[in-house]
Order: structure tokens, then C-alpha cells, then sequence
């Protein structure tokens, strides 16, 4: 058996260890044979061929090893379909088709996000037998509760939070600090409540400013000048959220300031007075050792995608639905995002001890 592997999109802890879940589970079981090949940089080295033999020493010491030893890169969905002059007309769907073809894989094992997931599913439709891992720290796959990455990501960003807290109270001082997440707010949610932020603003709640600027005010009045918020990097306005799609693209490409957090800020300083700083952790929330729970989650993963392997069974993503394993048709994860419902309870909760989330 020739088992392909490549790991795609924004790297993310557990990717290593996923890797490493379906390996020694795939050598256990079929020993010398099975052949498992590494592609370099995602999509990419599908496309270029750039494709190499590992063997069962590549996958030991890489538990706990962050990144991805596969590399990896954007390869954005929207562009698989297009003639590439590079390629004499062909498209990048063509090269990838070809070259599973010339290397006679039986299958290959995705490991990726949102955009990876539509490529995914677009080679599967071509005939390529695909089982795919859901890793990313946005946390916004469909079809599974947790995505690996998430909770490590999670632990970097409320870590930040924390220190923030810190420096926040001995100067009496307002913090936003922006949490990662693209278009959904599972990410700041989570490291919100557990850095215990007083204000958390997420893209499915859309804020008022004005009611943020309240929240703030009055904990100055009780006394506590230091104020933390935690903003998704998506946030937006209730303004903003009665845009169109086209409306809403122009007016951030207008905005003044680089991100919403230091538009935030603005608004805020202009209308309450008070001192404002904010802090962008980025990348380093992707980085670093995956934590225990990414672990277990992308081992238990990784051997369930062997599982699938074993049993022929493709054109799914494994996932984790009220703490089983599981397998969902790629068809169903395509093109969709999870996101955080604005009536969930976790919500709710958030909201009864006083976190306000500006709506
Ligand atoms: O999807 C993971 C993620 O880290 C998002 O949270 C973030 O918006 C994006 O990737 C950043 O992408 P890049 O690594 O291309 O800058």
C-alpha cells in the first residue's frame, strides 16, 4: 500500500503528532507493507512533485515538536481550477491528479483547514482517495467539536491575557488585546473567559461601541481604571454587520488603522478619555509545543484516519463529536464555517457574571 501525506494551510500545534498517529498506526498494522510518502509544502508539492519516502524513524520524537515537518503553504482554492501558463494550459488540479496518478498512491491523508478542506473534497470528486484531518487553531471547521490546534492556541493566547493583567492593573489602564481566529470567535471566547476578560468581542456578536465605552465607564467608577478586552481579530461593528459583503470589503480598506483593535482603541480613547494600549500576540498563538489536550486529540485523530485507511473506506474527515472519534463525508465539511452560536451557553454564562460582549 502507498500512502501519501501532506499537511496544508496555516500551521498549527499537533500537526506533528497527528502525522505521527497515523504513521505508527499504518506501520503497526501493515509493517513493510505499506510505503509512506511525505509531499513538501501542501498542495504545493502535489503540484510540483515534490514528494519523499519517509520511513517509521521520521514519525518517533515528533509528539511534542510544533510546526509541521512536511512544511507548508497557501494554496488558495479559487485558483486550482485556472489554466497555468507555467503548466502548458494545465491546472494546478491537473498537476495534483497526475502526479497521485504517476506515484500510484492508494490514498492521501489531508491535513488542514477551511480552504484545504474545498481542495480536499475537489480531488476526492477526481477520484482521489482522500481522508483528511481537521487541524487549525480557529477552532471553525464543521462536522467536529474541536479542531487540533485550538486549545493550545488557547493556552498562548490566555497566557497573554494574564501577563496583561498585570502591567493593566498597576497602571490603570485599558488593554485590548486581539486574538487570532479569521472570520469566527471560538478562540477569543475561550482565552476571553479564561483570562478573565471584562469585555469580549467576537464576529457573531457585532459590538457598539458605544456600549463597550459604558462597560468601561463604569468600572472606573467602582473603582477599577484597568479594564482587559479580548477582540477577535474578525470583530465588527454593529455597523459594519449591515454591510454587504462588497460594502463591508471597501470600508475596511479605508480604515485608517491596521487592524480593529487599534480602530477600537481610537474610539475608545476619543470617547471615554481614558489611556488605551493594545497587544497583538499573531503568530505566536500558532506556535510552539502542542499542550496535552491537542496531543491525545490529534493522536486519537490521526489514528482513526489510519483506521479508515485500513478499511478502504475514503472521501471522509475524521473528527471528535461528544468525545468519540468519528468520520464525516467531505462533501458535508467543504465550504462551511462553525460558528460560535450568539445563544449558546457558553455565551450565556459568560454574559451572567458580567463579561459584556458590546451587544
Ligand atoms: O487560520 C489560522 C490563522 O492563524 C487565522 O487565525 C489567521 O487569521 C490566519 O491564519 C493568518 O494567516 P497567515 O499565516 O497566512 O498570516
Amino acid at each position: 500500500m502507498k500512502v501519501a501525506m501532506l499537511t496544508s494551510g496555516g500551521d498549527c500545534q499537533g500537526l506533528n503528532s497527528a502525522l505521527r498517529g497515523v504513521g505508527k498506526s499504518l506501520y503497526k498494522i501493515f509493517g513493510k507493507d505499506v510505503d509512506i510518502y511525505g509531499i513538501r509544502d501542501g498542495y504545493r508539492g502535489l503540484i510540483y512533485g515534490d514528494i519523499r519516502k519517509m520511513d517509521p524513524s521520521n514519525f518517533s520524537g515528533i509528539l511534542t515538536l510544533g510546526g509541521t515537518i512536511l512544511g507548508t503553504s497557501r494554496q488558495p482554492f479559487k485558483t486550482m481550477c485556472l489554466p497555468m501558463p507555467e503548466f502548458g494550459g494545465k491546472t494546478k488540479l491537473d498537476m495534483m491528479l497526475e502526479n497521485y496518478r504517476k506515484y500510484k498512491f492508494d490514498c492521501l491523508v489531508i491535513l488542514g483547514g477551511n480552504g484545504t478542506h474545498k481542495t480536499a473534497n475537489l480531488l476526492a470528486q477526481h477520484g482521489v482517495n482522500v481522508v483528511s484531518l481537521p487541524k487549525t487553531i480557529d477552532n471553525d471547521l464543521w462536522g467536529t467539536d474541536m479542531t487540533f490546534g485550538f486549545q493550545s492556541a488557547v493556552d498562548i493566547a490566555t497566557h497573554v491575557i494574564d501577563c496583561i493583567h498585570t502591567t493593566a492593573t498597576s497602571h490603570g489602564r485599558v488593554f485590548i488585546v486581539e486574538v487570532m481566529g479569521h472570520k469566527v470567535g471560538w478562540l477569543t471566547l475561550y482565552a476571553g473567559i479564561s483570562g478573565g476578560a471584562d469585555v469580549i468581542l467576537i464576529p457573531e456578536l457585532p459590538y457598539d461601541v458605544d456600549k463597550v465605552c459604558k462597560v468601561l465607564k463604569k468600572r472606573k467608577m467602582q473603582g477599577k481604571p484597568f479594564s482587559i478586552l479580548a477582540v477577535a481579530e474578525g470583530a465588527i461593528s454593529k455597523e459594519e454587520a449591515k454591510l454587504s459583503k462588497k460594502e463591508f470589503k471597501a470600508a475596511r480598506a479605508q480604515m485608517k488603522e491596521p487592524s480593529v483593535s487599534y480602530r477600537l482603541a481610537n474610539e475608545i480613547a476619543e470617547r471615554t478619555g481614558q489611556e488605551i494600549r493594545v497587544t497583538i500576540p499573531g503568530h505566536f498563538q500558532r506556535g510552539g509545543s502542542p499542550c496535552a489536550y491537542d496531543r491525545v486529540l490529534s493522536t486519537r485523530l490521526g489514528s482513526k484516519a489510519a483506521e479508515l485507511i485500513i478499511a478502504g473506506k475514503y472521501g471522509y474527515m475524521v473528527g471528535i463529536v461528544n468525545g468519540e472519534t468519528c468520520k464525516v463525508p467531505l462533501g458535508d465539511v467543504a465550504g462551511k464555517l462553525k460558528m460560535v452560536d450568539p445563544n449558546a451557553g457558553i455565551i450565556k454564562e459568560a454574559k451572567r457574571i458580567g463579561i459584556s460582549f458590546g451587544d
